[in-house]
């Protein structure tokens, strides 16, 4: 049974448990159905077990040893993911400018960060992919050999790489592995949750990294927070997850998620992905004064000639009410997910040939 059928079923006893409000009305009428779904994990449905099928139908659908539903984002399965495979005094390579969350979840795990920079794509003023032979260079400098590392790549333990980048540039993540065989190697792939449901989009890292960590939220049009961490190693993230998260978790959250997958994972759900994709690929294609970069389409990456990407941003904003997500002094980078309209994306392309 799926967990949105098991929420579905109304319990007939009366409980006295948790939570309060008794899946009625409480406080905000319009939070109502809400309210009505949002149980306990002591329901006699037994929902933890839902919950446990429900995560091994969607790491079927993805191919992985596991895949943990997440209702607190990427970040934490990012936390859970360094707790599992690291000890404390551990060397884990992270990008100087990540997410705060690779830093705080080596602190957190007692480890010790070693950073690498990424040169910057200076046509477009963004940071360039991850390439081996960066990480390389960090893993052979020297350093003191450790007990609890088993790694053969010096004392590192872990690498964690963001891929795709927040303006859409893709990582290598299969030549990584390749290079750095045993470390273990975790993807934050936060702005990459459509990529497995589309061959026209990057590869997806779930089936390549020992952890792959995806927003739902961000591009795939789940609620927030609600994300995924795939482990596709033989060590179980489950007691880091436990560790950092709470004992009541959100069961309408985690239906959601369920929901959301099966929705990606369909037909309907794949059709409505490669008709962003074709939509964004025609409009640009009637665009010529615009400059596109980017390896991830649905990222749209722009730069136009005369503009700097703030005065780009603040044109778009002020003469067409139009926000972008991120801005440099080159370009800038509007984002797109599958709810993003074919309407709505009209809107920018005529903006940006009127520019
Ligand atoms: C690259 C990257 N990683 C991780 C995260 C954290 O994601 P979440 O908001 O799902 O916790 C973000 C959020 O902005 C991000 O940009």
């Amino acid at each position: 049974m799926s967990l949105i059928a098991l929420l579905k079923k109304q319990n007939k006893k009366t409980l006295f448990t948790t939570p309060s409000h008794g899946q009625k009305f409480f406080i905000f009428n319009k939070l109502r159905q809400f309210y009505k779904y949002d149980i306990s994990e002591t329901d006699t449905h037994n929902p933890q077990e839902a919950l446990r099928k429900a995560e091994k139908r969607v790491s079927d659908i993805y191919g992985t040893n596991h895949t943990h539903f997440l209702t607190n984002g990427s970040t934490s399965g990012i936390i859970a993911s360094v707790l599992t495979c690291t000890n404390k005094g551990d060397k884990v390579l992270i990008w100087r400018n990540s997410h705060p969350s690779h830093l705080n979840a080596v602190k957190l795990a007692g480890c010790e960060p070693v950073f690498y920079d990424l040169p910057t794509i200076k046509e477009w003023g963004i940071p360039a992919n991850v390439h081996p032979s960066t990480l390389r260079e960090r893993v052979d400098m020297p350093c003191k050999k450790r007990e609890l590392s088993n790694s053969k790549e010096g004392t590192i333990k872990a690498i964690i790489i963001t891929s795709p980048s927040y303006e859409g540039i893709v990582s290598d993540i299969k030549s990584i592995k390749e290079t750095f065989p045993d470390a273990y190697l975790i993807v934050d792939e936060a702005h990459g949750a459509l990529y497995p449901f589309s061959d026209k989009l990057p590869q997806s890292a779930v089936n390549i990294a020992d952890f792959t960590i995806q927003s739902l939220h961000k591009t795939a049009g789940g609620l927030n927070p609600t994300a995924l961490l795939h482990v596709n190693c033989s060590l179980d993230a489950s007691n880091a997850l436990n560790m950092i998260n709470t004992t009541s978790p959100s069961y309408p959250l985690l239906a959601s998620i369920e929901a959301n997958i099966n929705f990606l994972n369909s037909k309907k759900g794949r059709k409505q992905i490669d008709k962003l994709i074709e939509n964004i690929k025609s409009l640009r294609s009637q665009c010529p004064n615009i400059q596109f970069g980017g390896d991830d389409i649905t990222k749209i990456l722009i730069k136009k000639e005369g503009l700097s990407g703030f005065e780009l941003s603040e044109k778009l904003f002020d003469l067409y009410n139009i926000e972008d997500e991120k801005t440099n002094e080159i370009s800038t980078m509007l984002l797109c997910g599958i709810g993003t309209s074919y309407k709505k994306l009209k809107k920018l392309f005529s903006a940006l040939n009127k520019l």
